[in-house]
């Protein structure tokens, strides 16, 4: 038997090449996600109950990235976390909350806080009559009235077809900050915002869908409910489905892959995870536009203590990254990253992402509340196979795990803490600042120009010693 040689990060440094860059910003990181959408940076949230739902995916968003809502909720609940994303930054918000005149300010403002917005339509027999604003309820929490009773009569509407500039142009006039779009019947077409008017200046990069909406995407399984998963999340206009499973090449990830494809052909589809060329052709024969590659490289997996698979994962990046080029299909590298040199690393072996889960964990955007440990602040980062997460998705299925044999649990996932870092969009920036380095230490002002100016160096041990610091007393 001939064993191959398998190499991950830490094995290796990219060679530098000539640069004719003299700064950073002449880097663009422009990148494919999958077959037929684009990122304005390589990042992607992991789909992780200790990492993405609404929060980190509008943030990943934002900063020109995507974020995968992870799949342990409820259908209703995965949907919610898809439209909360939605809805957090649109040009025009096309079907804005309302109430009825006759509800109580109580019931109204339980309604705001439960959507998270600031403010409503009030609408009697499909014509709007008012707005309800958090001026108008200030300290009515207790209050008995209705919400006709304080709401805003005097609305000043636009016609739907109204143009930003235009729109700009009333929010400002009239010192208002929501402009309902009304039709000539009177009825609610839309609304738009000067928060989300102010938000599209403010963050030029995000990554948008046709309506302007930031992207986002959701993950299913193999098993159970997943169609009816993938109906409902793409009816709230999910932009990209994983398909999320441990052992990506096998019969149960490529049926699901196309029975997908045939149910819904015009689905954005991402399948994994894998770590073979063989299994990155089947997944792509299957019908995906883009696969997850990475089994046992994430921080908090045990997969490769447990089973004794998997393939370190830059060998594991490169394979797949041969076989997708071939066919066109993007790559994205899941787990094991841990610096913007990791990342680097991975675009240059051929990923054109890089999915994060450890590094974007304790961040104010991730689920979860901080944990305190000897003065220090944490947040609490698990695998999605690991025992409390494996006993909490039973217990949430079949509503009692007490009467499992919990010996039958083979987890293969840790709990974990992460540090608290504070925002994520901080980590990003040091992240794709980073990257953009390495890139001109490559040579190369964009990801495919550095993939074809790549030169791998293998290092020894003492090479890796060197290139931490060494030698200094760390402050
Ligand atoms: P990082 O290194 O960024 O890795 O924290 C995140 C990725 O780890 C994978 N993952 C798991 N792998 N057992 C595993 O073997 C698990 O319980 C587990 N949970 C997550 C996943 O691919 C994620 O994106």
């Amino acid at each position: 038997m001939e064993i191959r040689e398998g190499l991950t990060f830490d094995d290796v440094l990219l060679v530098p090449k000539y640069s004719n860059i003299t700064t950073r910003s002449q880097t663009d990181l422009k990148t494919k996600l999958s077959k037929n959408i684009s990122l304005n940076i390589p990042l992607i949230s992991a789909n992780m109950d200790t990492v993405t739902e609404s929060a980190m995916a509008s943030a990943m968003a934002r900063e020109g990235g995507i974020g995968i809502i992870h799949r342990f909720l409820t259908v209703e609940e995965e949907v919610e976390e898809v439209l909360k994303v939605k809805r957090s930054a649109s040009i025009i918000i096309e079907n804005p909350y309302v109430v009825s005149p006759d509800q109580s300010i109580r019931d109204a403002i339980a309604y705001m806080t439960e959507k998270g917005v600031s403010g409503l339509l009030v609408v009697s027999d499909s014509k709007l009559v008012g707005i309800l604003t958090g001026r108008d309820v200030m300290f009515e929490s207790e209050s008995n009235r209705l919400v006709k009773d304080v709401m805003t009569r005097d609305v000043i509407t636009a016609k739907p077809g109204i143009s930003l500039v235009e729109a700009k142009e009333a929010l400002r006039k009239h010192r208002i900050e929501k402009l309902p779009l009304i039709d000539d019947a009177g009825s609610v077409r839309g609304l738009i915002t000067s928060k989300d008017i102010t938000h599209n200046e403010n963050y030029p990069n995000a990554s948008k869908d046709k309506k302007g909406r930031p992207l986002v995407g959701a993950a299913v399984g193999v098993k159970g409910d997943f169609m009816e998963r993938t109906e409902a999340l793409l009816e709230a206009d999910a932009d990209v489905i994983v398909v999320d499973i441990a052992h990506g090449h096998s019969e149960n990830a490529i049926n699901t892959v196309k029975l997908i494809k045939k149910a819904f052909p015009n689905c954005e589809l991402i399948a994994g995870n894998v770590a073979t060329a063989r299994g990155t052709e089947d997944l792509i024969k299957a019908g995906v536009d883009a696969v997850k590659v990475g089994v046992g490289s994430g921080s908090i997996c045990i997969t490769r203590v447990i089973t004794g698979s998997g393939v370190p994962q830059l060998s594991a990046v490169y394979d797949c990254a041969e076989m997708g080029k071939k066919h066109g299909i993007p790559i994205i590298s899941d787990g094991g990253t841990r610096t913007s040199g990791d990342v680097t690393k991975a675009l240059a072996a051929g990923a054109s992402t890089v999915m994060i889960g450890s590094l974007f964990g304790g961040t104010d955007e991730s689920p979860g509340s901080y944990v305190m440990k000897n003065g220090k602040r944490y947040k609490i980062y698990r695998g999605m196979a690991s025992f409390m997460a494996t006993l909490g998705r039973k217990t949430k299925e079949a509503g009692n795990a007490a009467n499992d044999d919990l010996n039958d649990y083979v987890a293969e996932g840790v709990e974990a803490m992460v540090p608290y870092k504070g925002s994520v969009a901080d980590i990003i920036t040091q992240l794709t600042g980073g990257v953009r380095s390495g890139l001109s230490y490559c040579g190369a002002n964009t990801i495919p120009q550095m993939q074809e100016n790549a030169e791998f160096i293998k290092m020894s041990r003492a090479g890796f010693a060197e290139s931490q610091p060494h030698d200094v007393d760390l402050m």
